[in-house]
């Protein structure tokens, strides 16, 4: 699908983006292989940016994948933890592996089935990311307020879906975004803001 920032600029952001870190590379060309949404490398730096500057001890991530999100948070946590969920038994599988190869296992915890179920065992949560699908947002994100740290950060992808948020779209995902996007924007306990960055990134600090 086409992205929302010009692809000169994209193709600039990437230029500089230059990457060493072999995992980063072995799973962005699974992703290209494979056709698989993963956050790629210029949201990946901004997890990374982020983990550094909040310093969370816990991070939840619903829909991680075969681990590629995770993977920039866990190398910048410190002494905190990254738990993954994904419904998909092989991607949490493959996580693991990459995650043992890099010996940042112990960072992490891993877990297959429902996201928001999973995450719902965890309290004080520093950190959510949320990148399940679409039509969810809203509902995690409901669930999970009185599971949140005082001044959690949410950070929320493809928050723009593809431009689709300004169209007239009403199929699920695109209705699931608009109401995500909205309830951020409008919730006094949130102070919200929406990075145009490959799909959009919502970023919001719960100050109360
Ligand atoms: C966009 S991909 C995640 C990509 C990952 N965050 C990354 O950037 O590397 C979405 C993933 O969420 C999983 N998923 C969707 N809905 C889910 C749910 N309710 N619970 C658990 N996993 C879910 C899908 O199987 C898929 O692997």
């Amino acid at each position: 699908m086409p992205g929302i920032t010009d692809p000169k600029i994209n193709d600039y952001l990437m230029k500089l983006s230059l990457e060493d870190d072999p995992l980063v590379l072995e799973m962005e060309r699974l992703a290209r292989e494979n056709d698989f949404p993963i956050v790629d490398r210029l949201v990946g730096r901004l997890l990374y940016l982020l983990t550094k500057l909040k310093a969370p001890r816990l991070v939840v991530e619903l829909g991680s994948g075969y681990g590629y999100s995770a993977y920039w948070f866990a190398k910048a946590i410190g002494t905190g933890k990254v738990i993954l969920t994904d419904n998909e038994e092989d991607n949490i599988a493959y996580a693991e592996t990459i995650f043992g190869k890099a010996g940042l296992s112990e960072k992490a915890s891993f877990h297959a089935g429902d996201a928001v179920g999973i995450a719902s065992g965890y309290r004080d949560i520093d950190l959510l990311f949320i990148d399940i699908d679409k039509h969810q947002y809203p509902g995690a994100i409901k669930s999970l307020l009185p599971n949140l740290a005082e001044n959690a950060l949410v950070i929320a992808d493809n928050t723009l879906w593809y431009g689709r948020v300004t169209g007239k779209n009403r199929d699920r995902d695109t209705l699931g975004i608009k109401k995500f996007n909205k309830f951020m924007f409008g919730n006094a306990d949130f102070f919200s803001t929406l990075l145009p960055l490959r799909d959009g990134v919502l970023i919001a600090y719960k100050i109360r």
